[in-house]
């Protein structure tokens, strides 16, 4: 067992996968919505399409996912006791999945009276789950960086989603607000504050542990959330204030924080003793890249006027960001965390060691190996449709592809779970 793991209080089983289960289908959702728009679809951020797509992934895909994979961290890497973890479950994840839908359908209809819908549900779901992990989060005793940017994300999801309901209030009943500010706001915290946060926060413990890397330097796990906390704060200031001198300067140093992160983690991942390349590895060597190519092509976006002012340029980088960075690296976390939780709960059981299966046996290498292929093929199809519109339904039907075929490894991992669970359960009725 890992000296840094407690696995007394971990959740039923049944709690993260619940919400993993979940999240690839909103891909496969995201990636036919794509398929059936086409063209149009990418052209610009403003698109029906485009904010569809966006909150399909980052609530439905994302929210999800990282929902899962937080009940179960907390008690296990940082020792904090999240209250009646499968009755918070139970009620966050249908509001969860609810909101999402209504979103989905307000932007893609232009009722905005679905958008208003959405809500009250996610005022529920997240407000329920924020104050569920926050208590759990200043009561444990642990200290560290882990559980410091774990607690700055969450006030960062926060901070999103009473955004995005001000936004979407607005749009519903014609406020008069400043919509691209807000927006651009809302979008900094809930891809910097809320979930690169989190990420990095969680790949503090998880990095080093999984794949064998040296340990983050203590100087970037003290430096890295609080900066960007920081700059986050000055970014949305300076729309607050109306002060426009600074935008470019708060940009870039956001975008420097991302590539540093990026380069950290690729270096940690260069210079390990042992090589391993398996899909955790790979996807998040994937991330990494896509951090870089993100924080690169955000400084031309700001450097470079025939770059900035196209209206495509943000697209791709909500691409590099959601798809390139988020997708890849929350799915590489559940390839690494699934066939663990199946571990852990079978040696629960009372059996001896030797009745419990290896890690490798709960899911195939060569399934995740091939789902990894394709999540990269619709990536690249995804940036390439982004200048090359007449790619973009390919793009959809590979990320739709890429989206089902994880969906479906983590169904078999399950079932391997139920049948290896009840072969111990007969083994112990019948010894
Ligand atoms: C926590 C996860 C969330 C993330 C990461 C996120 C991300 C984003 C991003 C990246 C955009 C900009 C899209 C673009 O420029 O194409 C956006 C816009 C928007 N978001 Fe979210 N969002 C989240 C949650 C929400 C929630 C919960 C709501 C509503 C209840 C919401 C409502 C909106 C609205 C209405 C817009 C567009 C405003 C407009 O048309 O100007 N978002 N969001």
């Amino acid at each position: 067992m890992h000296p840094n793991l407690s696995f007394d209080q971990a959740p039923p089983i049944s709690v993260p996968y619940r919400f993993f289960l979940v999240a690839p289908w909103f891909g496969v959702m995201a990636g036919i919505l794509l398929a059936w728009s086409g063209a149009d679809a990418l052209a610009s951020r403003w698109t029906p399409e485009a904010l569809a797509l966006t909150h399909l992934i980052a609530l439905g895909f994302m929210l999800q996912a990282m929902a899962g994979a937080v009940f179960q961290f907390i008690p296990v890497a940082v020792g904090g006791n999240v209250w009646r973890p499968r009755l918070v479950a139970n009620a966050v994840q249908p509001l969860l999945v609810l909101g999402t839908l209504f979103l989905v359908a307000g932007f893609l209809s232009s009722r905005f009276g679905l958008l208003s819908a959405a809500v009250p549900l996610f005022l529920l779901a997240v407000g329920g789950f924020v104050v569920a992990v926050a208590l759990a989060l200043w009561r444990t005793p642990a200290t560290g960086m882990t559980l410091w940017a774990m607690r700055m994300a969450f006030g960062g999801l926060a901070v999103t989603v009473l955004l995005g309901t001000l936004l979407a209030e607005s749009l519903a009943r014609g406020l008069a607000v400043p919509m691209i500010e807000l927006t651009n706001i809302h979008l900094a915290w809930g891809l910097g504050g809320w979930a690169l946060m989190l990420l990095a926060g969680v790949s503090y413990h998880v990095v080093p542990m999984f794949q064998l890397t040296r340990p983050y330097p203590a100087w970037f796990t003290r430096g890295f959330g609080p900066l960007l906390l920081l700059l986050l704060l000055a970014w949305s200031g300076q729309y607050v204030l109306g002060d426009s001198r600074w935008p470019v300067a708060t940009g870039a140093l956001l975008l420097a924080v991302c590539f540093a992160y990026g380069a950290m983690t690729l270096w940690l991942q260069y210079t390990r003793r042992r090589k391993i390349h398996d899909a955790t590895s790979l996807y998040f060597r994937v991330a990494m890249l896509s951090l870089a190519a993100f924080a690169v092509s955000g400084a031309a976006y700001f450097l470079i006027p025939a770059i900035g002012t196209d209206p495509r340029t943000v697209v791709w980088l909500g691409v590099l960001a959601i798809v390139g960075v988020f997708v890849s690296a929350i799915t590489g976390m559940m390839y690494k965390i699934t066939p663990f939780l199946n571990w852990l709960h079978l040696q629960r059981l009372g059996a001896p060691m030797s009745a419990v299966p290896n890690m490798k046996k709960m899911l195939d290498a060569d399934a995740m190996t091939g789902q990894l292929r394709l999540h990269v093929l619709a990536l690249l199809l995804l940036l390439a449709a982004v200048w090359l519109p007449g790619l973009a339904r390919l793009a959809g039907v590979a990320f739709a592809g890429s989206s089902a075929w994880l969906g479906w490894n983590l169904i078999c991992t399950v079932r391997r779970y139920r049948t290896f669970r009840d072969q111990i359960r007969a083994v112990a009725l019948h010894p």
